[in-house]
């Protein structure tokens, strides 16, 4: 009798549990459509596809693991602060169904319930490119530091073009560290399809000598060039022929721009030249890498302008003033930044931008190396009213993320950026805690970079948009 009551509860229990369920199908592909498949699918920089039941199966208590510390999805904003439409945070609703989805033996449900799959775009792209740019092949060395290379090609359009997105497809993710590149004027003195670098000082560890970074204008500095498909080196001192002022960066983790999102484009003027600069690493392994620049144009030019500041040819969108020219490469250079060794704290020197127009802006975008700690965006109102716009309280360089936002601030407002670099022996992305460290741009150098990004009407000037105020 007593075990006909038990095997009745038992029974009762089950029954309740199966009236919920959590299965992929109905619960779990919703969620790693949102906030996962972006980045775990094939081409996509994940290790592992999680598109169907077949290839998230094997990873359930993986991703047990990984949602429930909040290791995925990668987002480092702190959510005490600030608004991201991009947010791809999940909710503790949404970690509570991936929990127990794991816990309960990971069912696949009914296909019938299962959302229809996201057209993702093709050949590993985010963005389906309308024009495409193939970049000469680059052959990278097994060993060795390559310095940025500057490369100027023909832009790829036909008279005035508004582009509305952009993306950099790595040939070989391996041994780009980075690729930049900005829209400019025709100059006479450029030379297309010949790389231009400047030879940095270096000591034997591949540090640079100190001030000799590479960064801005030095005298007496060396400059090489080689031609595209040739192996020759050619040295001669002076300045380089190239500038560009990295309107758009491919880092790992943040590989397009989409304007479209804003209805906002990019005007690239007739007769421009894109000047790309590049970073190679070196893997062990002699490759040959050919990266792809890939753009949507605007058929009608779009109601908004997209740009960020210091950048591009909209440039003066700093109000120049000494200070500026630490801006205007989108990151501060301040000859007082140096890290001592084994400092775990250390707070780079202070930046400040003040308004000199009501702007909106739309994107932050916080870069450092990997003595990167923390970085923290805050404005100050006119009537002294303070608000943390953006706290990232664990930089991670390895997560280039962009923070997208609607910030409308009327003039008079300041911004202040505040980035804290760990150059202890307990930072494990840390080369070498003995060192000072000063800025640069090789990864083991530092960076403070606010890349502020703003919206403007199309038509709009933006000359005088702000100011550098320390
Ligand atoms: C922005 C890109 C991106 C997004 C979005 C993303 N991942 Fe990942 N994921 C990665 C990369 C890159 C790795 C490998 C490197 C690492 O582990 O940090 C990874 C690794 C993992 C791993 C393996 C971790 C381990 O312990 O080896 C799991 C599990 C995982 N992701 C699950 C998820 C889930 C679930 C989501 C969505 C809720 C998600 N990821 C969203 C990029 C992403």
């Amino acid at each position: 009798m007593m075990s006909l009551v038990l095997a009745g509860l038992a029974v009762a229990a089950i029954a309740s549990e199966q009236s919920s369920p959590v299965t992929f199908a109905k619960d779990v592909l919703p969620i790693l459509q949102k906030n996962c498949q972006s980045c775990h699918r094939p081409g996509q920089i994940a290790p592992m596809s999680l598109l169907s039941y077949q290839e998230a199966r094997p990873w359930a208590k993986a991703i047990k693991a990984a949602v429930a510390t909040r290791k995925m999805p990668p987002w480092s904003a702190d959510p005490s602060y600030g608004h991201f439409t991009n947010d791809r945070s999940l909710k503790q609703s949404e970690i509570d169904t991936l929990v127990k989805w794991a816990d309960s033996g990971a069912a696949e449900g009914n296909p019938k319930d299962a959302p229809a799959p996201i057209q993702w775009p093709k050949d590993g792209w985010n963005i389906q490119p309308e024009v495409v740019l193939d970049l000469p092949p680059h052959e990278v060395p097994a060993k060795g530091i390559l310095e940025w290379e500057l490369l100027a090609l023909p832009a790829p359009f036909k008279g005035d073009t508004w582009v509305t997105s952009m993306e950099i497809l790595p040939g070989n993710s391996s041994v780009v560290h980075h690729i930049c590149f900005s829209f400019e004027k025709h100059r006479p003195t450029t030379v297309y399809n010949r790389y231009e670098w400047v030879q940095v000082p270096r000591d034997e560890t591949g540090n640079p000598t100190p001030g000799n970074s590479g960064f801005g204008e030095l005298p007496g500095m060396t400059i090489a060039m080689r031609d595209v498909g040739s192996t020759e080196v050619k040295l001669r001192q002076g300045h380089p022929t190239l500038k560009q002022t990295l309107d758009f960066c491919y880092l790992p983790g943040a590989s397009y721009d989409d304007y479209r999102v804003w209805n906002a484009g990019k005007l690239v003027p007739a007769g421009s030249d894109i000047i790309v600069s590049l970073h190679y690493t070196t893997n062990g392994d002699t490759v040959t890498d050919q990266t792809k620049i890939g753009f949507t144009v605007a058929k009608t030019p779009p109601e908004k302008k997209f740009v960020v500041q210091g950048s591009g040819e909209d440039t003066p969108v700093i109000v120049p003033t000494p200070a500026s020219t630490r801006a205007a490469f989108a990151s501060s250079y301040n000859p007082e930044f140096a890290i001592p060794p084994n400092e775990g704290n250390y707070l780079a020197p202070p930046m400040d931008i003040t308004f000199l127009k009501d702007v909106e802006i739309v994107r932050l975008r916080p870069h450092a190396h990997v003595r990167g700690k923390s970085a923290q965006y805050k404005v100050t109102y006119t009537d002294g009213r303070e608000e943390i716009v953006l706290n990232v309280p664990h930089y991670d360089f390895n997560w280039q993320h962009s923070y997208l936002t609607s910030l409308k601030l009327p003039k008079g407002t300041r911004m202040h950026f505040e980035f804290r670099y760990d150059n202890s022996a307990s930072n494990k992305f840390n080369p070498d805690p003995k060192r000072w460290v000063y800025q640069g741009f090789q990864s083991w150098e530092e960076m403070m970079a606010p890349n502020v990004g703003f919206l403007l009407d199309r038509d709009a000037d933006v000359g005088s948009l702000m100011s550098v105020t320390n």
